[in-house]
């Protein structure tokens, strides 16, 4: 039998040969890149897309805007008559890049910049402000907090999409070989994944794509 010298690598290259390309989304990634801007992996990124794609959404909700790359993937991945994508940010200096990029990039007013911390805005937002798709990239500690509060602003059939959620594997490591200071995040991400795997009101799944995605489809 032959076999052939194929690693996780070389899988991953061959797939990123094979991407869309798009000249405003690369540049804003390698502006993120370069200047220490923590944001979606491509394989997340890809994924993201086509989630959208097939879903559909007419409006997102995206909590943990950086300098809005995510936010310009998700508005590009989406039809032109979605009604908003509404994304919060509570870090001043990528609050004025998020707004630049916004100006630059987005040719319509559908992205509304929420300059707040995300608890503020959840526990603010009317119970009518129902959205159907959610994008989940802030404080990992939080998603359990907000998972609550998330769940009352999604219509039926939504989705939940939550990144990070395996924090560079250290999630699968038992809480003891965890240093102490990170051991807060990971037990918060355990609970986070336990609580909305086993809610009755989602269907979840976890899929290794990235640094770990969890998509939680609302009943
Ligand atoms: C991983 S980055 C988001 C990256 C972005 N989604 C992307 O891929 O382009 C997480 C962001 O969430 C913001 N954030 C974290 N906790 C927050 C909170 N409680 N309220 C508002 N923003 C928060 C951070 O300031 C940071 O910019």
């Amino acid at each position: 039998m032959v076999t052939y010298n194929v690693n996780d690598e070389r899988i991953e290259d061959f797939i990123k040969s094979l991407d869309d390309y798009d000249e405003e989304i690369e540049s804003l990634k390698d502006y993120a890149l370069k200047n220490d801007v923590p944001i979606i992996r491509d394989e997340t990124r890809n994924f993201l897309r086509l989630l959208l794609r097939i879903k559909k959404p007419r409006k997102i909700l995206e909590l943990g805007t950086a300098i809005a790359y995510s936010t310009l993937v998700i508005y590009k991945s989406c039809d032109k008559d979605i009604d908003s994508i509404v994304t919060v940010e509570n870090n001043i200096d990528r609050i004025k890049e998020a707004k630049t990029n916004i100006e630059k990039f987005f040719d319509d007013k559908k992205v509304v910049l929420i300059e707040d911390d995300i608890t503020n805005y959840l526990e603010a937002a009317e119970k009518e402000e129902k959205y159907d798709f959610v994008f989940l990239d802030a404080a990992k500690a939080q998603y359990i907090v907000w998972l609550p509060m998330l769940k009352k602003l999604m219509k039926k059939g939504a989705v939940l999409l939550a990144d990070n959620i395996f924090k560079d594997g250290e999630i699968l490591e038992s809480r003891y070989t965890i240093i102490k200071r990170d051991r807060t995040i990971h037990k918060r991400m355990r609970e986070y994944l336990h609580e909305v795997a086993k809610d009755v009101d989602f269907d979840t799944t976890i899929f290794n794509v990235g640094d770990g995605i969890s998509v939680s489809i609302k009943k």
